[in-house]
């Protein structure tokens, strides 16, 4: 959300969608309609320090550390993590988390 924040004008929509699949997993989406990242340079984001060619809109400081300890994190869950972007129309980061259970079998 930070990311999406920061990538982003401060006109512009943010939206976070969490859902459950139907394969009992927990979907997480940060959506924005920031400067979304060129194709060759999405996957390299998720490494260590690695930043790409798209700056902060407000000269935000930048790491690049962010997303690689989300990844670690999500991989830990037995995850996964990924964006879909497009440059100059946004981004969609999302992470998938299974869960043990379905719901329904929960006691409560
Ligand atoms: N929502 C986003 N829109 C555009 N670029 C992004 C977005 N999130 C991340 N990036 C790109 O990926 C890089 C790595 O992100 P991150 O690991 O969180 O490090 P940091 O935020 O410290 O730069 C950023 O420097 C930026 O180039
Ligand atoms: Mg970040």
């Amino acid at each position: 959300m930070t990311n999406a924040i920061k990538f982003s004008n401060s006109d512009t929509t943010i939206e976070v969608k969490i859902s459950l699949t139907g394969n009992n997993q927990i979907l997480t989406r940060v959506i924005d309609e920031g400067k979304g990242i060129p194709e060759d340079e999405q996957q390299k984001l998720f490494n260590y320090f690695q930043k790409t060619s798209v700056l902060p809109t407000d000269g935000e400081s930048s790491t690049g550390l962010g997303l690689a300890i989300a990844k670690q994190i999500v991989i830990r869950h037995n995850g996964e993590i990924g964006v879909k972007s497009i440059p100059n129309v946004g981004s969609d980061f999302y992470y998938l988390i299974p869960i043990q259970n379905s719901l329904d079998d929960l006691a409560y």
